[in-house]
């Protein structure tokens, strides 16, 4: 019997193993929407883990990256009311709800920023680029006005999500990227309850009025605003109280993780319900879901394409919904 060659056993070896990398990843077990917990690799149960920033190059592009991120986790010295670039926002940074400078487990990461732009949002009903993705964040979450595509600030913040995902396939949505979605409490979440677990675990650093507490130079917050002028605006995705629920159970009080929470799903909701009747800044928002059958269950504004209550879509309870939206 004549043996196969080294040279073929070696090739037939590594088409296998091709092969069954491709599998995996057009296979996904978990079908979940983006933003969502997925598995990655496919079926895998590994948290995403950000690249070292001691790796990156020292050249133009490591220097690039490196801005980027700064301008992520200190967003309002660059370009807050006091900003030294421009003054574009409201002082916040957009490291107060992407933790850790967008590389947190659970904190609303930019793991998957490169591999599912540019994509098709409901909101917009367009596929959007992530120059298109940030400048949203800069205008609802600051409140604020983009910089230009083209300024080194946009390039900076680019490059910096691109190198944050650069080892994560097209398509795929690592596990631990993006908020957690949380189960549906099977009744109304509660802005009064919330009021008192604000109370009790909040408000010694987010203030008696949701102010939060600027920092001595005035420039920035040590503990950023909930609610109030300066906090984000009522088109913000923490606007929607599922968003901020899942954000709250695994990151608030300062301090929580994913691998250990302090606060109860339903706590979550029902803060999220309180923070999110607090007034916030208002953004004219009529051009968003233009198709209403495309509005997420959570979003506080009608129109709605289905016979819901403006009350219900904004508290809950959302599963009457959601299975109405099954039929
Ligand atoms: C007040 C909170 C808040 C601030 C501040 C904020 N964001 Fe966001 N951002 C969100 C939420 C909520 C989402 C949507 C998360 C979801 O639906 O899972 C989001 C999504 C994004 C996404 C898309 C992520 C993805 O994987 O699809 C990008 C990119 C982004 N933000 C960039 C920024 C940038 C850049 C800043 C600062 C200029 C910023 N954000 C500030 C709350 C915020
Ligand atoms: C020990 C102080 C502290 C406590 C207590 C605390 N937070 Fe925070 N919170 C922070 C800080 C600091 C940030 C910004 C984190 C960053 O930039 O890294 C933040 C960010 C936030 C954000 C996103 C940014 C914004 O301003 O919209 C929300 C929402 C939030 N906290 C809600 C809560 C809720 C609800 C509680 C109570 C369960 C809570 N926090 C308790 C310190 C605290």
């Amino acid at each position: 019997m004549n043996a196969l060659s080294p040279q073929i056993k070696a090739t037939t070896l590594a088409l296998l193993v091709l092969a069954g990398i491709l599998a995996a990843y057009s296979s996904p077990e978990i079908p979940a929407p983006s933003n969502y917990v997925t598995a990655y690799p496919a079926g895998a149960d590994t948290l995403w883990q950000p690249p070292k920033v001691e790796d990156l190059p020292k050249n133009a592009e490591g220097g690039l990256i490196l801005y980027g991120r700064e301008l992520v986790a200190h967003t309002a010295n660059y370009l807050g009311p006091k900003g030294s670039v421009k003054q574009n926002t409201n002082g916040m940074n957009c490291q107060n709800c992407h933790l850790e400078a967008g590389t947190k487990i659970m904190g609303n990461n930019y793991a998957a920023v490169f591999s599912t732009y540019p994509k098709y949002r409901t909101r917009s009903g367009s596929v959007e680029s992530v120059v298109k993705r940030i400048s949203d964040c800069f205008e609802r979450s600051l409140n604020g006005v983009a910089p230009d595509s083209s300024s080194r600030e946009m390039q900076a913040m680019i490059a910096y999500m691109k190198w944050l995902g650069h080892d994560v396939p097209k398509g795929v949505t690592p596990k631990g990227t993006g908020l957690e979605k949380l189960a549906f409490l099977d009744r109304a979440a509660d802005p009064e309850k919330g009021r008192l677990i604000y109370q009790a675990k909040c408000q010694v650093c987010h203030g008696a009025n949701g102010e939060g507490l600027p920092a001595p130079d005035g420039m920035a917050y040590v503990y950023p605003p909930l609610w109030g002028e300066h906090s984000y605006n009522d088109g913000a995705g923490l606007f929607r109280i599922a968003s901020f629920a899942g954000y709250v159970k695994n990151n608030m009080p300062l301090g929580a993780t994913y691998q250990n929470p302090q606060l109860t799903d339903e706590e979550a909701w029902d803060l999220a319900a309180f923070v999110n009747s607090r007034p916030h800044p208002h953004r004219e928002q009529s051009g968003d879901w233009m198709d209403n059958s495309q509005k997420p269950i959570d979003a506080p504004y009608g129109p709605y394409a289905d016979g819901f209550s403006e009350q219900q879509h904004k508290f809950g309870p959302f599963q009457p919904i959601a299975e109405a939206r099954k039929k």
